[in-house]
């Protein structure tokens, strides 16, 4: 496959046109960055790390039967996708609350959400990414009611299947967003899993091993990213 132009260029990733329409190559620069954007860095072997991680999870979730943009890997910072037409909405769903839902609603970071709560987020970065409700993606435009529902659906099915995954390599799964588009008519996993958008914790400890310790300054970010790939089985050689 020939890789072409560059279509888009995100926060963490680049995504390129190849000679088949129906698909991209994604790329996974080593660019971090949080707080919408005002805190940036470069992390040595993050993009690495994240595609690998990615390609894991995409494969894992395919097996389960859910459908995923995700085809191969390429090259070490870089995988072939399908081409989706985005839903510009962030599905998150949380099985412990931290982050955005604590400042929110004033609840303690850590509490057990049971059963798992769930928040669409709009893709705006001048707005901050408001949250949204089903009615809002409706009325306005931004996507189908059935597509939104299948995507709520899917994001279920995949927090079921990984966060039983997780527990079982002795991690706890947090929180994670999750963007959906559309292949040829059928909604579709698109975008990422990697700890650049979920929460994980050591069960016993909660040591945090994901994205937080870049936004808190925690350090050793990388490093919390091949500890959880390593206890997931992940190659990242
Ligand atoms: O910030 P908040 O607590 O709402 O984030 C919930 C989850 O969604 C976290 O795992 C966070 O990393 C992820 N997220 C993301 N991209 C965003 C916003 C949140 O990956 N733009």
């Amino acid at each position: 496959m020939e890789k072409r132009e560059e279509l888009y260029s995100g926060k963490a990733k680049s995504v390129y046109s190849t000679d088949n329409p129906d698909y991209m190559i994604m790329f996974f620069r080593n660019d971090t960055s949080a707080f919408d954007g005002k805190k940036v860095e470069q992390l040595e072997r993050k993009g690495m790390v994240n595609n690998k991680f990615n390609a894991f999870i995409m494969s894992k979730l395919e097996e389960a039967g859910i459908p995923t943009h995700f085809e191969k890997l390429i090259s070490d910072q870089e995988c072939v996708v399908k081409k989706l037409d985005m839903m510009p909405i962030e599905c998150v769903v949380r099985n412990y609350a931290a982050g955005s839902i604590c400042r929110r609603l004033g609840v303690e970071e850590g509490l057990e959400l049971n059963p798992p709560t769930f928040e669409f987020f709009l893709k705006n970065d001048e707005l901050g990414d408001p949250m949204v409700n089903e009615h809002h993606i409706e009325s306005f435009g931004w996507a189908e009611k059935a597509h939104i529902e299948k995507a709520k659906e899917l994001t279920f099915k995949v927090n079921a299947v990984l966060k039983q995954m997780f527990d079982d390599a002795g991690l706890l799964l947090v929180d994670h967003k999750l963007e959906f588009g559309l292949f040829k008519g059928e909604v579709v996993l698109g975008d990422e899993f990697s700890p650049d958008g979920c929460r994980l914790w050591d069960k016993e400890t909660r040591e945090k091993l994901d994205k937080d310790r870049f936004r808190q300054g925690l350090g050793g970010v990388v490093e919390g990213y091949e500890e959880v790939g390593r206890r997931l089985g992940i190659n990242f050689d």
